[in-house]
């Protein structure tokens, strides 16, 4: 059974979003599904600013599916107690299985998000940009049944070293650093390279932008004479400075991004 779940009500989502085709010479590049008990909590993100456009732009086709469709019994149950004891509850197999099932090809490269996972970064949005079809389980409670995980789950990923109310908003983060990273997603205007966790390695210098004085604080006079290889040095020099301060780990890391 897919159940496509686009019943939220505060916003007007992008067409495909309501589930319908999207008119548009581009044919999408990424497919992304994500099972989830909170549709809302990726709908409406996905659905605004450069993801939305991405999606309009047909760069990107989104389904949600709300996990509570597959629910057991007459009060759809999709969590039970932890076998063994302990706290909190545990998303049960069968409806997960069954949400599986139905948007699984052999093409698909499953993701669960959980604290458990390995930490995500850029190289390896990077390597998820060039994947055709990814699905996103998030997770919630105490976690999800381990037979999930065995018989389904190709990378288990975590967004950092905090355990958040639910995978959801995890799975918003990871889709978002990897629609940027479409061809055609990102303006003419804007860049993935040449930023920070790019080729480079290390974080951004600072950006100053017009007026070049503002209550008294001045735009560095190096920015404003127009000698292209002072800036870029200038530049280079901040960010190691900032790097140095606020990542200094950046620094002594032997996995240089690639
Ligand atoms: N679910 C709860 N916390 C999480 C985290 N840090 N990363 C991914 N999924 C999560």
């Amino acid at each position: 059974m897919r159940v496509p779940a686009f019943s939220f009500s505060q916003t007007k989502p992008p067409p495909c979003l309501r589930g319908e085709r999207i008119a548009s010479s581009i044919t999408s590049s990424m497919k992304i599904d994500v099972i989830t008990l909170f549709p809302e909590l990726i709908s409406v993100p996905m659905g605004t600013s450069i993801m939305g456009r991405a999606i309009d732009k047909g760069f990107l086709e989104l389904g949600v599916y709300d996990l509570r469709a597959h629910g057991l019994g007459k009060h759809q149950h999709v969590d039970d107690t932890p076998c063994g004891g302990g706290q909190g509850m545990v998303l049960k197999p069968e409806p997960l299985f069954a949400a599986l099932e139905a948007v699984d090809t052999p093409k698909s490269r499953i993701i669960l998000m959980t604290p458990q996972g390995r930490r995500f970064d850029q190289r390896l949005a990077e390597e998820l940009a060039k994947e055709k079809h990814l699905i996103f389980v998030c997770g919630h409670y105490e976690g999800v049944d381990h037979r999930v995980v065995e018989h389904w789950v190709d990378d288990e990923i975590s967004i950092g070293d905090y355990v958040l109310t639910n995978g959801a908003i995890a799975a918003v983060v990871v889709m978002d650093a990897i629609t940027r990273l479409i061809p055609g997603v990102l303006g003419d205007d804007m860049s993935a390279v040449d930023e920070s966790f790019g080729p480079s390695g290390i974080l951004e210098a600072p950006q100053y932008t017009k007026p070049a004085e503002f209550r008294g604080m001045k735009v560095p006079d190096i920015l404003l004479g127009g000698h292209h290889a002072k800036i870029t040095e200038w530049r280079h020099e901040r960010a190691l400075e900032r790097t140095l301060q606020n990542r200094p780990d950046l620094l002594t890391s032997n996995t240089q991004p690639s």
